[in-house]
């Protein structure tokens, strides 16, 4: 009745399970979202996401400093402007607060991280979508490329060592790299937000920047459904230029993930969202689950996917614990 197989043996000890584990969760995989508000004179809590702030100009400085001292390997900066309007001008404005913070992220921090900014209109547009609306209402997809390139000019210009396009406009990585390359910044990176389905876990994030947005996303962002399309839509920004590809949202599209690793010939990033994060800090608030415990599960699992990097609200927490 004895097993010959014993699959447990290595368990036995804390030592011999860190010796056969497979999977490294490192604190330069991880890179920390922050948002900064137009004109707060104090930090705003974002009550969905505890823990999470829209930050003044001077405290994102700070907190800034302190994930790059706790070893995060980049941070992914969003705007939230005072004034909207149809056309999102403070996204191409170099005094939109996106732009004037990236400016102050880049000389406090210089090239010690990995300084990354949105690119998309969404939070500067008083409709709330990810572009320009035509006559009808709908996207427009080539009037919001022509935005966008101008976006990601005034991001390079700001001193943004990364853009996201994350708009899921057809074209958008071509379209952005041409326009950087053309006024010399050829070495700005392009993280492409290749893979973006349209999630009902980005509801934090809409309160995060104060999103204007009713509707929803469905006519640009991708069907839930569909994977093989994953597949299509990251071929398409690798053609166009993209320095890395993302998958976007993490837990409920692992196989994705996993797909877009096997696929991908640059490094594939994941963003572990909003909703995500705040399904576990409410369970924990309750007691339900453990905290760090199950922070460090989410964020291994998702590396375990084949995620390179993780975009992750508990990026500088995590870094601090794995330090
Ligand atoms: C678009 C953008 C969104 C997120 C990142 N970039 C919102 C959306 O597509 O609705 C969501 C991030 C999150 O939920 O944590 N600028």
């Amino acid at each position: 009745m004895f097993p010959e197989q014993r699959p447990r043996r290595l368990r036995t000890t804390p030592a011999m399970r860190r010796m056969v584990s497979e999977t490294t969760l490192r604190p330069r995989q991880l890179i920390l979202p922050m948002f900064v508000g137009e004109g707060l004179d104090a930090p705003r809590p974002i009550a969905s996401m505890p823990g999470v702030v829209q930050h003044t100009r001077d405290t994102l400085r700070k907190a800034a400093v302190e994930a790059v001292h706790a070893g995060v390997g980049g941070i992914m900066l969003f705007g939230v402007p005072e004034k909207r309007d149809a056309q999102g001008s403070g996204a191409v404005d170099e005094n939109g607060i996106l732009n004037v913070a990236l400016r102050d992220l880049r000389s406090e921090l210089g090239d010690s991280t990995v300084l990354m900014a949105d690119t998309c209109l969404d939070e500067f547009t008083d409709h709330g979508h990810c572009g320009v609306l035509d006559a009808d209402g709908v996207v427009d997809n080539d009037a919001t490329l022509r935005l966008y390139a101008e976006m990601g000019v005034a991001q390079a210009e700001a001193g943004a060592h990364v853009l996201g396009p994350s708009g899921m406009m057809d074209g958008q990585v071509g379209v952005i790299r041409r326009a950087l390359d053309e006024v010399g910044h050829s070495e700005t990176a392009i993280l492409a937000y290749s893979v973006k389905y349209a999630s009902a876990f980005y509801g934090p994030f809409r309160e995060a920047v104060d999103s204007q947005l009713k509707g929803d996303r469905k006519t640009y962002q991708q069907d839930l459904g569909n994977a093989r399309e994953a597949l299509r839509e990251l071929e398409l920004d690798l053609a166009e230029g993209a320095d890395m590809v993302m998958v976007k949202p993490a837990l409920s599209y692992l196989d994705i993930i996993k797909a877009a690793a096997e696929f991908s010939p640059v490094p594939v990033a994941a963003y572990n969202i909003s909703g995500e994060y705040a399904m576990v800090e409410a369970a924990a608030a309750n007691g339900w689950i453990e905290r760090e415990r199950t922070v460090l599960e989410v964020l291994t699992s998702i590396r375990r996917a084949g995620a390179d990097l993780i975009l992750t609200y508990w990026a500088a927490e995590a870094a601090a614990w794995l330090d």
